[in-house]
């Protein structure tokens, strides 16, 4: 039995969780920051990290106590989230958790965020398609959050193939951004999802950018899609329509919902068809949301191939999924052996890391 202590300070959300063998929660624990950036209409660096320096302790002891842990040096190992996310904010979780491994004389290990997001697939809770079995490779990932839009191959526990991803701005971005255009509130998603539900996705005709294009065949682009939604704005207020109405706002919302989810979709069924994967993956922020979850159930259902997406509460940033991807992932592939050797306390955040691909990028 491995107990890790996993810590993620990313963005803007403190977190902690203690997870046994990769896939069981004993504690999930999340103070999240929205409520201290929506005047800022977005994340606020700085204020971010403050937050976290005051959050860190008591999220940790929380977690600590909802496992059951009564000291830390009864854990097998501590985990981090290293980047890629706010260097302020994660120098929070990474010097905590140092200090935390230097205390207890435990291996700590620096854990990718994204491997993190894509984990969260693992963990034993009830999302659609429930977690991922242990002999599910080859696998498609595809991760959509705030911050990042790829479609990765996987042959193996912690082999990456990146096949595209966002040339621009990722699909959070894009909700998020066009959620401020046409006056909904920050985060950006859940505000979208919320309007879009009483309206008319047939409504607005916008672009699905790099549909048909051979040469991107598995890349995506969101800038352009928010600019055409920026346009659509200014077209409709110069015809006198007014943005208050809440019925104009909730037909934008759903048509731009489903130009997105068109697009995440087809991308990932031409994935699914070309390298002929066991199972499909979908994990980020963006996987909360529910007209992708529909769409992504009813593409994949029919075609017999069992699709993965977290539940709600494992989509968004969380800690779990980092103890998950420590586990699994990187080198240490579930082999507790492994974990011992983890060396860190040498390690740095890095804002820009990138998922560490194991073959030639497609
Ligand atoms: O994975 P995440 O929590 O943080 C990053 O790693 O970036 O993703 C946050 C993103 C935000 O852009 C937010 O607007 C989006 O996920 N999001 C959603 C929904 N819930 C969160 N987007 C669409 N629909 C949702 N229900
Ligand atoms: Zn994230």
């Amino acid at each position: 039995m491995t107990r890790i202590l996993a810590i993620e300070t990313s963005c803007d959300e403190t977190a902690a969780a203690v997870i046994e063998d990769g896939r069981h929660i004993l504690s999930n624990v999340v103070a999240t920051q929205i409520e201290l950036h929506r005047r800022f209409g977005g994340v606020f660096p700085e204020v971010a990290s403050r937050q976290h320096v005051l959050s860190i302790h008591p999220v940790v002891r929380q977690a600590l106590n909802e496992a059951g842990i009564e000291r830390v040096a009864d854990l097998d190992a501590l985990a981090v989230t290293m980047g890629p996310g706010l260097a302020g904010s994660l120098l929070v979780g990474v010097n905590a958790a140092k200090g935390l491994a230097l205390g207890a004389d435990l291996p700590l290990v620096g854990v990718n965020h994204l491997e993190g997001h894509i984990y969260s697939n693992w963990l034993a809770a009830d999302g659609l398609g429930g977690p991922v079995p242990d002999d599910a490779f080859p696998l498609l990932v595809l991760i959509v959050s705030g911050g990042h839009t790829e479609l990765v191959l996987m042959s193996d526990h912690g082999q990456y193939q990146r096949l595209g991803g966002t040339l621009d701005d990722a699909a959070g971005e894009a909700f998020d951004k066009v959620a401020r255009l046409v006056g909904l509130g920050f985060p950006g998603g859940p505000a979208i999802q919320r309007a879009a539900q009483e309206g008319d996705e047939q409504r607005f005709k916008l672009p699905r950018p790099l549909q048909n294009r051979p040469d991107h065949r598995y890349d995506f682009s969101f800038s352009g899609l928010k600019t055409a939604v920026l346009h659509l704005v200014r077209k409709l207020e110069k015809e006198g329509e007014d943005l208050g109405d809440a019925r104009l706002v909730a037909d934008l919302a759903a048509s731009f919902q489903a130009a997105v989810t068109d697009v995440l979709i087809t991308k990932c069924a031409a994935a699914v068809a070309e390298h002929q994967v066991r199972h499909l993956c979908i994990c980020g922020g963006v996987s909360a949301n529910a007209a992708l979850r529909a769409a992504a159930e009813s593409a994949f259902g029919g075609l017999n191939i069992p699709i993965h997406i977290p539940p709600i509460f494992l989509c968004t940033d969380n800690a779990a999924m980092i103890g998950a991807a420590a586990y699994y992932g990187g080198a240490y592939h579930g082999d507790a052996q492994n974990l011992q050797s983890a060396k860190g306390l040498a390690l740095d955040v890095s804002a820009s890391l990138r998922l560490s691909t194991t073959q030639k990028d497609g």
